[in-house]
């Protein structure tokens, strides 16, 4: 296990700055000469413009520097280390009133969070140089109320905060296990399955000896779909016609489809599903990178639906009394050698807008983070 408490199964992948990047890279925080360790500003990026382009552009965010006032009672100022990146935000920047539940408004910081430490404190809960998980935004430092910040997990490794005991291990479980009910009889697709939350997903169902099949793209991802996390097929949808694949594939059908993907992605599965099939939607990413939530690829196969009396459920959060069990099944894979996550880490927060299009483009191999400083 290295500093970042790096687990045995997982995999990182890291990128260098570019020399614009660094060159932005140079301006780092200015200290003030009273507390040399404490920093009066903070750099953040900001919504600049609404995303209404055809695809994500730098320049709807903005590079700004801004004052970091003194702490109030029971605050913490949290210096940023790892943020993630996160494909729903890409929604929050049309900035209308629908596309996502929170909506945000030019100025704004991007909205995001993950893993930091404590700098200074006037919270008797945390000191400096405790690591903990906050929604610092896309900032390198901030200032938070200590109720917005809490302890990583215990006993399990740091990063495992950032793949799996978050909002993406709760997603695949839920899709897989309340949505789904997972069962050794399955035949379950999963869609950007080599992705954090696909993969997690496709795991649980392998857990629970269904079929599994993945869906991803390109030829190392779909390698790594069937030699490293044992998934009984892949189809690189890149290359390959994802409805004929699947006919041959599962040939009496798929009951269980967890997807992550939609459009026409989601088609192809449709025409493939078994009678009585469940399909849990987890996200729909295929649509995101548009400035019209119209304009997407709409899915035309809803009428397989009827004809195979199937049901399709999305979700957002499993009911609370189920998280507890999640997370002991986690903690029990993991601790078995039989949940695998890979990070993909990009250095920088100046790089924080290019990363992010990485979602999009599938550059990403594993949860996707951008490193803003290192943890000790
Ligand atoms: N419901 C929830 O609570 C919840 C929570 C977390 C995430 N999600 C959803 O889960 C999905 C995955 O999120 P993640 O954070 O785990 O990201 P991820 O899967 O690690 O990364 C995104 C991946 O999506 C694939 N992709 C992007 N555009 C695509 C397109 N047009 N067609 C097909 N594949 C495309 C790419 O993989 P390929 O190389 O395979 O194309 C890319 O690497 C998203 O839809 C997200 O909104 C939902």
């Amino acid at each position: 296990m290295n500093e970042f408490g790096e687990h045995p199964n997982s995999r990182r992948k890291f990128l260098g700055l570019s020399a614009a990047a660094a060159a932005v890279s140079a301006m780092g925080p200015r200290f003030s000469e009273a507390q040399s360790s404490r920093p009066t500003e903070r750099h953040v990026w900001v919504i600049a413009r609404p995303a209404l382009d055809e695809e994500f552009k730098p320049d709807v965010l903005r590079w700004e520097t801004r004052p970091l006032p003194a702490l109030k009672e029971n605050q913490v100022l949290v210096r940023t280390v790892y943020i993630g990146m996160e494909p729903s935000v890409r929604n929050m920047l049309r900035l209308d009133d629908v596309s996502t539940p929170v909506q945000m408004k030019v100025g704004d910081v991007m909205p995001g969070g993950g893993i930091g430490v404590i700098e200074e404190s006037t919270s008797p809960k945390y000191k400096k140089g405790d690591a903990v998980l906050a929604g610092t935004g896309w900032a390198d430092y901030a200032a938070l109320d200590a109720a917005f910040v809490r302890p990583p997990r215990a006993g399990v490794p740091l990063e495992a905060n950032m793949t799996v005991f978050n909002h993406i291990g709760i997603a695949a479980a839920t899709g897989m296990l309340h949505i789904g009910n997972v069962q050794a009889s399955d035949t379950v697709v999963v869609s950007s399955a080599a992705g954090a939350t696909g993969s997690i997903a496709a795991q649980i169902a392998k857990g629970a000896g269904a079929h599994v099949i993945g869906i991803a793209g390109g030829a190392d991802k779909c390698k790594y779909l069937t030699d490293e996390l044992k998934l009984d097929a892949a189809i690189d949808y890149k290359k390959e016609n994802v409805e004929e694949s699947l006919k041959k594939l599962a040939p009496k059908g798929v009951t269980l489809f967890f997807d992550n993907v939609g459009g026409a992605m989601m088609d192809a599965v449709l025409m493939n599903l078994a009678p009585n099939a469940r399909v849990a939607i987890c996200g729909q990413i295929a649509l995101y990178n548009s400035g019209n939530r119209n304009d997407g690829q709409g899915v035309r196969n809803l009428m397989q639906l009827v004809f195979r009396t199937a049901r399709m459920e999305g979700f957002l959060n499993p009911p609370p009394e189920r998280r507890p069990e999640f997370e002991a099944l986690f903690t029990r894979l993991l601790n078995e050698g039989k949940l695998k996550t890979r990070t993909h880490i990009v250095k920088g927060l100046e790089k924080a807008p290019e990363a992010f299009n990485m979602l999009f483009t599938g550059a990403n191999e594993g949860k996707l983070m951008v490193e803003v400083s290192p943890l000790s």
